[in-house]
């Protein structure tokens, strides 16, 4: 992408909109807390999100999907893009407060719809605060539409009664991964035609974020789920957040899905985790009827937002654990 200067509303002499690089990443970070930080009115907004790492992770993960806008030769906000396969979406996009509403997430926003088109990403989401006019317009304004409420849920580890067996992809033998990767791709199209979230699984290993689950059965991959586990991840310390988890399709799924949950608990308990946080869409409704009924408690909840206004795998019988957060 080339970098663009803009003559923007609000007195905007001077922005430029640019890939982020490495040398952005401190003031990104910063800023990434200071906003949601202002936003949700927390006392030290510059801390915000403790100890919870996303703007370097997802940085790392792929640097060339992520937005910086420049001001004045000061970095004031950014963006990061999510690359799923058929499915994408964006998040943080945070501007520094002082800035806000002079047009920079718009700006910010242009690149990242022009790198999905890019990717021929055929659903684009995100999730974002209900309760917001601003924040569900800024949105409208590029053809997203609210859907579903999104619950971030979370319950106490407690390691499961039975023994529950799991493969750790960490521990699958390098020559076996590509195996492994090509039966998650193939559970995931199951679930929504073309889902691919391997990547969360190189990042996952790359970046010693957690850890990724398998569960096979004779007839194949039954269930897997990507977690992030401790400080520096996207779950911080005390945590086991589960980024990405799906049941195959089909009879057998709500069962799988059960052990999927437990081989989870099992892993934070292992990892030394006390809370596990997974967050799902309420359109999928047995889904969050089991996390429910597990002991899974609403953290706090946003509603999605979808490009072009369809469920995607948002229907009542996907078990699929993801919160686009
Ligand atoms: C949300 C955030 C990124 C927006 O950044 P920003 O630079 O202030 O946003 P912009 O000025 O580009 O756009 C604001 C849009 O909201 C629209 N808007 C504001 N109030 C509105 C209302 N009551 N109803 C409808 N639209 C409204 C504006 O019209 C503007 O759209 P336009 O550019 O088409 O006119 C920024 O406020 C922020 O960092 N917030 C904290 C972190 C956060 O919430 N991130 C997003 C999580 S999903």
């Amino acid at each position: 992408m080339n970098p663009t200067t803009t003559q923007g509303s609000g007195g905007l002499s001077n922005l430029v909109v640019r890939p982020l690089f490495e040398r952005d990443l401190d003031r990104a970070d910063r800023i990434y807390r200071t906003a949601f930080g202002t936003f949700l009115g927390a006392p030290e907004p510059e801390k915000f999100f403790g100890d919870v790492e996303l703007v370097r992770t997802r940085w790392r993960a792929d640097p060339a999907a992520a937005f910086g806008a420049e001001l004045d030769g000061t970095l004031v906000g950014s963006n990061f893009l999510t690359n799923w396969g058929s499915v994408g979406f964006f998040g943080p996009l945070t501007v520094q407060p002082e800035h806000w509403d002079r047009g920079i997430a718009r700006r910010l926003l242009e690149p990242t719809m022009d790198l999905f088109a890019s990717w021929k990403t055929q659903h684009v989401g995100l999730l974002t605060f209900a309760e917001s006019p601003k924040h569900v317009g800024l949105y409208q304004n590029f053809g997203f539409w609210p859907r579903y409420l999104i619950a971030a849920l979370s319950a106490p580890v407690v390691p499961p009664e039975r023994a529950v067996s799991y493969t750790k992809f960490s521990e699958v033998a390098s020559h076996d991964r590509a195996g492994a990767t090509g039966d998650v791709r193939e559970l995931t199209s199951a679930v929504f035609d073309g889902l691919d979230i391997t990547r969360e699984f190189d990042a996952v290993l790359d970046q010693k974020l957690g850890e990724t689950v398998l569960i096979y059965e004779a007839s194949g991959l039954q269930a897997m789920a990507v977690c992030h586990i401790g400080p520096g991840t996207e779950a911080g310390s005390g945590m086991c957040y589960v980024k990405f988890g799906a049941a195959r399709p089909g009879r057998k799924a709500a069962g799988s899905f059960g052990r999927l949950i437990d081989a989870c608990q099992d892993l934070a308990a292992t990892a030394g985790a006390s809370v596990v946080s997974a967050g799902v869409n309420l359109g999928r409704e047995q889904a969050y009827t089991a996390l429910r009924q597990r002991g899974f408690r609403h953290e706090y909840q946003g509603v999605s937002m979808h490009r072009p206004n369809q469920p995607a795998y948002d229907k009542r019988n996907c078990y699929v654990i993801d919160d686009w957060r």
